[in-house]
Order: structure tokens, then sequence, then C-alpha cells
């Protein structure tokens, strides 16, 4: 890599090898999106070629439909004879040693667990739910929903009993597939107790528990040990056949209200997305060990944890512990010792890694290229990343997306760049976006508005939010109008058209990573006894990014520590332990408008010291010096 005033760009060496190394893709995707996304489309299996590329009727899209196929034909059949390494199972427990799974035994596994989930009941468009860790077992549970058409629903593994309950009630999901616990830092977790928990009063007719830690688990009525739910079943199946259009799975994320929403993504167009992005963004090539970190339990654990590496051809690494454990340079030696030629992390990690271990030791002379997703990277931690990590000769590429947009749809490319700190770079060819202010209109470079994405979007966003669609209308394709998708982050280019992100303009704040809204927060809260009123604001971490605190009205007098205690209880019951909440601030008052609207935008300044900016539709002013103070107080 080598630098250029304030960019930088890829050298001759990563030029030379890269799926893409110039501005032609850039120009064509840019003139004819759609004739570009057609060409991507023709690198995966179909049964039948779709009828109609791109339709629009506003606000809703579709892709490639007409098109028959099951995503999972272009990697499982396409290599079912094939004895490289698909998975690369890492346990936490170093003495356990690695599992290999060959594309060959993924096809076989797939298949058993398919045709029990079939024997069970399951058809094509049932919603199944996934509550499980980082195993093979998980891939395997995902890939066999595809497989038969059902709608996987995976509920991240350390989200409670209660957010696991309220997306099974959303689903009305009858299968779940769980596990008896897991390792983490150190300690066995008891998944399957939670998992007993959540699935009261839910639909839930069955649930498949793989047995990973030999926890003692109490088998219910309805509960099947892995093992003999696919006992004597075929290792055969003939995969669903799908419509592009039909729904592939559903992921629940948080949105600007309370109630976690359930993001569709669809067969043909999530497949297309999938391995184009990969292809163009990581450069993935059938030789490359591949190791995103990111848990299936997000959209970055199912498209580029699982779904790219497979449908490339290349070696997926699933690893189940936590990379700084029982050493601190743990996810090093890992790149060393398994060969990691693609590493795929977050803002957070790379900040703690970079904490623990200022200078890395290790060679790590497998890595090509860095990616970096889920929240805006300062950059002091990019050039640690690049310089400790990368050696000054890998890319970074530091990837904005969505949930909601399947894939990533902003980064500078590899062999093309440039590159710059804090930049998520340029949009990827074929994606049309624009930033705009409150009029619509497009805003010159350097200055601030909303990011958007144009027709024809792209094949793998959302088409939908489950049973939910005057919300979908409502997030999406009303700020802007119904032909435009709003992706609720504030964005601005540089001179060079280099996009950077600022940040989430509504209710959503990134703890790690982590997509959760403020209104979550509180609904937790004010179900405290001794709450009258609460207001949630995420403030900047060092390491997280961004941390939760809560100002709250009491009904009582309390005791702080006492109360912070039991609300934190509340939030890990509620939510999980992401939801963990910094410090709580007793006060008077809360900032709010005449409408009643709680002012987060002020209150999030007050920890900043930026200027509080226009107080004059507050109804109550005098009380952001009672919260100044609370703060004050607290230092
Ligand atoms: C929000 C989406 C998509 C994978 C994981 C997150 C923020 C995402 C970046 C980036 C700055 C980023 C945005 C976005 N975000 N990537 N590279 N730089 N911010 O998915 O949980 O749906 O969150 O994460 O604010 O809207 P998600």
């Amino acid at each position: 890599m080598h630098k250029k005033e304030n960019l930088y760009y890829p050298s001759e060496e990563v030029k030379k090898n890269a799926n893409i190394n110039n501005e032609e893709v850039y120009n064509k995707g840019g003139e004819d999106p759609i004739s570009f996304w057609e060409e991507r489309a023709n690198d995966i299996v179909w049964r039948e070629k779709w009828k109609e590329s791109f339709s629009h009727n506003p606000p809703y899209f579709s892709w490639f439909s007409g098109g028959k196929l099951n995503i999972t034909e272009s990697f499982l059949d396409a290599n079912k004879e094939s004895d490289k390494t698909a998975v690369l199972f890492l346990p936490e427990p170093e003495e356990e040693g690695e599992k290999k799974i060959s594309y060959k035994e993924l096809y076989k596994e797939v298949n058993r667990f398919a045709n029990a989930l079939k024997s069970a009941g399951v058809k094509k468009g049932d919603p199944v739910g996934i509550y499980m860790p980082m195993i093979p077992e998980a891939v395997v549970a995902m890939l066999a929903c595809a497989r038969i058409g059902a709608m996987h629903t995976v509920v991240f593994s350390a989200f409670s009993s209660s957010a696991l309950r309220i997306r099974m009630q959303d689903t009305s999901a009858k299968v779940l597939i769980t596990a008896d616990g897991y390792y983490r830092g150190g300690r066995v977790n008891n998944l399957k107790e939670s998992a007993d928990e959540g699935v009261k009063e839910t639909s839930i007719e069955k649930v498949v528990v793989a047995n990973r830690v030999n926890n003692e688990v109490s088998l219910n009525e309805k509960d099947v040990w892995w093992s003999d739910f696919i006992k004597d079943q075929p290792d055969e199946l003939e995969a669903q056949e799908m419509d592009s259009e039909d729904p592939m799975f559903i992921l629940y994320t948080s949105g600007s209200t309370g109630k976690p929403k359930g993001v569709i993504h669809t067969c043909g167009g999530y497949a297309v997305q999938t391995k184009a992005t990969a292809k163009m963004i990581f450069d993935m090539k059938e030789d490359d060990i591949f190791w995103s970190m990111a848990d299936i339990g997000w959209i970055t654990g199912h498209t580029y944890t699982v779904y790219a590496p497979l449908i490339c051809g290349a070696t997926m690494v699933l690893f189940e512990g936590v990379p700084n454990w029982p050493q601190a340079d743990r996810w090093a030696s890992i790149i060393d010792d398994y060969k990691v030629s693609i590493f795929y992390t977050a803002p957070t990690a790379i900040r703690m890694f970079k904490m623990q271990t200022k200078e890395v030791k290790n060679e790590l002379s497998s890595l090509r290229i860095l990616g970096s997703v889920g929240e805006p990277i300062d950059e002091v931690s990019w050039e640690w990343f690049f310089r400790e990590v990368g050696k000054e000769r890998c890319p970074v590429v530091d990837t904005w997306w969505q949930t909601e947009t399947g894939g990533v749809l902003i980064t500078s490319l590899p062999g093309v760049g440039p590159f710059r700190p804090t930049f998520t770079g340029r949009p990827l060819p074929g994606v049309k976006f624009d930033i705009l202010d409150s009029e619509g209109n497009s805003v010159p470079a350097n200055k601030e508005g909303d990011l958007v994405i144009m027709p024809p979007f792209t094949p793998g966003m959302l088409r939908g939010l489950y049973k939910n669609e005057e919300k979908y209308i409502k997030t999406y394709f009303t700020e802007h109008g119904e032909s435009i998708f709003y992706t609720s982050d504030t964005a601005y280019k540089d001179d060079n058209g280099l996009v950077r992100i600022v940040g989430r303009a509504d209710d959503v704040i990134k703890v790690a990573g982590h997509r959760l809204t403020t209104g979550e927060l509180e609904n937790a809260i004010t179900k405290n006894e001794s709450v009258a009123e609460c207001a949630v604001a995420g403030i900047k971490d060092e390491i997280k990014g961004e941390v939760p605190v809560a100002f709250l009205v009491l009904k009582e007098e309390r005791e702080k520590e006492e109360l912070h205690e039991e609300i934190a209880e509340k939030l890990r019951k509620d939510i999980g332990p992401i939801a963990l909440i910094k410090n709580i601030y007793i006060v008077s008052d809360i900032p709010k408008t005449r409408s009643g609207k709680m002012m987060r935008r002020v209150i999030k300044k007050l920890f900043t010291g930026e200027d509080l900016g226009d107080l004059s539709t507050l109804s109550n002013p005098e009380s952001v010096e009672i919260l100044k103070e609370a703060i004050k107080k607290d230092e």
C-alpha cells in the first residue's frame, strides 16, 4: 500500500492479483446498474433464468423474479464431491483442537438435518427459530432451512429468554433449534435453560437440542436431541425450488421503537449480492481462508460468516470463543496457525486488540485483506490495524451496510482504492446512493445530510418487515418519498467522493457495534416500580464506541447503587448482557419538547461539551441545567 496526501492506494502486488483492479467496473455499474447486477447474477446456479431483472412499484421492488433457484445448490451440490474444508471450526477450549468439515460432509450433514426437519413437518415458507452458539450445527441448521425453503430466524445466543420469546411469538415458529450450552471466556453458558424459558407462551412445538458441552439438561416433552432427530435420515435430498422473490430468512433488528423488526430477505437477490460483494470487497477466491468474527445472530454473521465464503467455494472460519481469551492475542495466533487470508472484524474488537496488544508479535503473513464493520472507526485504531495487523501490506476495507441492505453497499475496493481512514469509501459499482438535505436536494461535498439509496436499489436489500408493512413504509420510504430508501444514517462526502458515516439520525445506538434502541432500554427500565420517567442516550466509550446511560425521574427516593443493580438485572433479563448500562443519573426533570418528545440530541451533547443548539422547542429548558449538574456531580 502507498500513501499520497491523505489517501492510501493498493500496491502493484495487491492490484495484480485482485478480482477487480481498475475503474472499468465502476463505469459500467454507474451507467447501467441493472445490467451490472444481471452480469453478477450469472455467477450463481439457477434452475431457471429470471423473467424480469428489476421491477419497481414504489415502495416495493423486486429482482430477478420468475427465476428459480435454491441458494444451497450454488455451493453444496456444486461441491458435493469435494474434500476441501468448508467449515473450519475452532472451539474455545484450545485442547479440543480444530474440526474440519469438508464440502462433501457438509452436503450430507445439511441433507440429513433438512430431511429431519421435513419429517417434523417443516415446509417451504415456515419460520424456524435458531438460538445457537457458534458451532457447526448452527451452520448446518441455517443451511438445512435454506435447503427446504424454510425461513431461518436466528436469535443471538447471548440474547435473553425474553428476547427469544418476543421473536418466536412474532414469527409463530413451531420449531426451535438450540444447544445445551457453549463455552465463552472460560465459562460454560447454559443456553438450554434460556431456551426453555424463551419458548414459554410461544407456538414452539419442537425443540431440537445439539449437545455441545454435556451440560446437564432436563429434556422436556417438546425436546429432542440433535442426534436422535437426525437418526436414520438419508444424506441425500433434492433442494426445494424457490422463486427468486420467495423469502429466504427473517432477522430481527432494533428499530426506532421498542419492538424489534423482522427484516425479510429473499432468495435470488440475496444469493447474487452475497457472492458479488464478497468477490468485489474481500476479493474472495476459492483458496481463501476467511475469518469473519461476527456471530451468526447478526446480519454480518449471516452474509459474511456463513453464506459468502461458502458461495465463493472458500473456507469459513467458525470461532466459538472470545478472541482475546485465554491469551490477549489468541486472535493473532489463530490467524498464523490457520493461515487466515482475510480477516473481518469490528472497531470495538480492534480497539480492544490495540489496548491489550500494542505491538503484535505474530507474523500474520498469510493475511491479504482486512475489513471493519458495524460502527465508525477512529483514525488511531484504523492506523494501528493497518500497521500492526496488516503490516502496511493489506488494504483495510471499512464496510458500510445495515441489516436491511443484506450486504455491504459502501466501501472502496481493495484493488482500486483509495482508502482514507474514518471514511468508508466509495459506493460499490451498481449502487446508486445520494446524500440529501431535508428538502430532498443533494448536498455538496463536505456537507452532512441523509444517506439514501436510490432505485434500482440492490438485489439483496430487504423486501419488507415481517407482518409489519406499515412500519416498512414509514421507516424506509417516507422521509424522502416512496422511491428513495432512507438509511437513517447521517453522512457526508469528501472532495474525492469518499463517504464518511457520521452516525444514526434515529434512536438507534451502537454498543460494541451491536444495534440497540433507546426505546427498548427505556421500556425495560420503566418497568421498575421506582421509576416515573426515563431517558436513555448513547455516550462515547473508548472501547465500545457507544454505551447507554439513563436519566431517571423517580417516584420515591432510592439509593443509586442499588437501583442501578436492579435496572442492570432487568436489562440482562429482558434483552441480554449487551444492554448493560454504564451509569444512571437521578434527576428531577428530563428535557422534553412541547409535544412531550424526549430531546435525546440535547442529552447526548451534554457529555461531549458540544453546543446544545436550538433549545426553543423545549417545554422545560431549565431541566438542561439539572442534567448538567447531575453529570458533573458524578464525574
Ligand atoms: C448501522 C447498521 C451491517 C453490518 C453490521 C451492522 C452503522 C455499519 C458502518 C461503518 C460507520 C457503520 C450504521 C448503520 N454502520 N457499518 N463501516 N461505518 N457506521 O448492521 O446492526 O443493522 O447496523 O451500523 O449506523 O446504519 P446493523
